[in-house]
């Protein structure tokens, strides 16, 4: 028997690209990798497993991870590749090494490299310099991986990305935030962020998303009232208000972002169908409240379940020609 994938993601001719943040691809490629991701979640996982038979990946983590390394591990099992995993202790991108000779040494052992590191500008080095492709596992500027996940879910909630209107509150400067924005104006939705003005995306970032969203009819806007970044939204988006590595500011983050909250109050001014949307770990009482994250209008353990399919759709599209594949 044999599992064949869907003809976009063939012609999308992604075999050997990097996805260090979402603008890697085109609006076109992440749609055909998530017509994919789809296909695969439809499917048995017994099916999958000759897909990627005989290859390794490697998880080289410089900071902690339960939902990253653990979809990752179980969306490469399933395709039937190993892993390997090395933590912070054992790897950190130019510690010993420059990145250029360990993505060099790395490239001739293993057929992709999942990276998380603090600074994005060392993993850009590392995967100039890799011969097989480097997926950005999350760093201070890009989680990628995230909003792949986060896109699928919005999609099958809503059949469309295009056309919708998300909302993402708090730290509007993180990665979570850019990577979320870029895959939505990407596919045709328009993003409110809602933020203090220390925590708003720069003016360039804010003018790349315009551009990116020029095809599609995508666009972002950010807004320093809470009430009017959510009014009518599809889904509200929140991270936690202090990243990975940003600890020294927590104090700060948690004044200046705590009207940013989002609780059952601010959800009422989204629309009533409204989702809300979380890539986890939560801290509930902080930037979400119970009621909200523990509500039927939550879809973040959808989010993170989803974050295995898309997965599996990134290393199919990166490793394979998505020719018929025997199972
Ligand atoms: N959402 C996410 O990336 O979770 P982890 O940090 O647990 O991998
Ligand atoms: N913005 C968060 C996301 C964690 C998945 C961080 O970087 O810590």
């Amino acid at each position: 028997m044999y599992l064949v994938a869907p003809a976009p993601a063939r012609q999308a001719g992604l075999l050997g690209r990097h996805f260090l943040k979402v603008s890697d691809f085109s609006s076109g490629e992440l749609a055909a990798v998530l017509r994919l991701a789809r296909f695969l979640k439809a499917r048995p996982s017994a099916e999958q497993r000759a897909l990627l038979r005989g290859r390794t990946v490697a998880l080289l983590f410089e900071k902690p991870s339960l939902r990253t390394r653990v979809s990752f591990e179980v969306a490469a099992a399933q395709l039937g590749a190993e892993t390997l995993f090395a933590h912070g202790s054992e790897f950190m991108v130019g510690a010993r090494e420059s990145p250029e000779d360990a993505a060099r040494v790395l490239s001739r052992y293993v057929d992709a490299v999942v990276v998380r590191t603090h600074e994005h500008e060392p993993l850009e080095r590392f995967a100039a310099a890799a011969t097989v492709p480097v997926l950005n596992g999350l760093s201070a500027q890009a989680h990628p991986c995230q909003a792949l996940a986060d896109v699928l879910t919005v999609a099958e909630r809503f059949g469309e990305i295009a056309g919708l209107r998300i909302a993402y509150l708090g730290d509007a400067r993180n990665n979570v935030a850019a990577s979320l924005a870029e895959a939505a104006v990407m596919l045709g939705a328009t993003v409110h962020f809602g933020c203090p003005p220390s925590h708003r995306p720069s003016e360039s970032f804010l003018e790349q998303l315009t551009h990116l969203g020029r095809v599609s009819d995508g666009s972002a806007r950010a807004f320093s009232n809470p009430v009017r970044a959510v009014r009518g939204v599809d889904a509200v988006y929140t991270d936690v208000w202090t990243s990975m590595g940003e600890e020294r500011y927590r104090e700060l983050n948690e004044a200046l972002l705590r009207p940013y909250a989002v609780t059952e109050e601010l959800m009422a001014y989204a629309a009533p169908h409204a989702i809300f949307l979380h890539c986890l770990p939560a801290h509930r009482g902080e930037e979400v409240s119970a009621d909200v994250i523990d509500s039927p209008r939550s879809a973040v353990f959808d989010q993170a379940e989803n974050r295995m399919h898309a997965q599996k759709a990134l290393l199919v599209s990166l490793l394979t020609e998505c020719k018929g594949f025997p199972v």
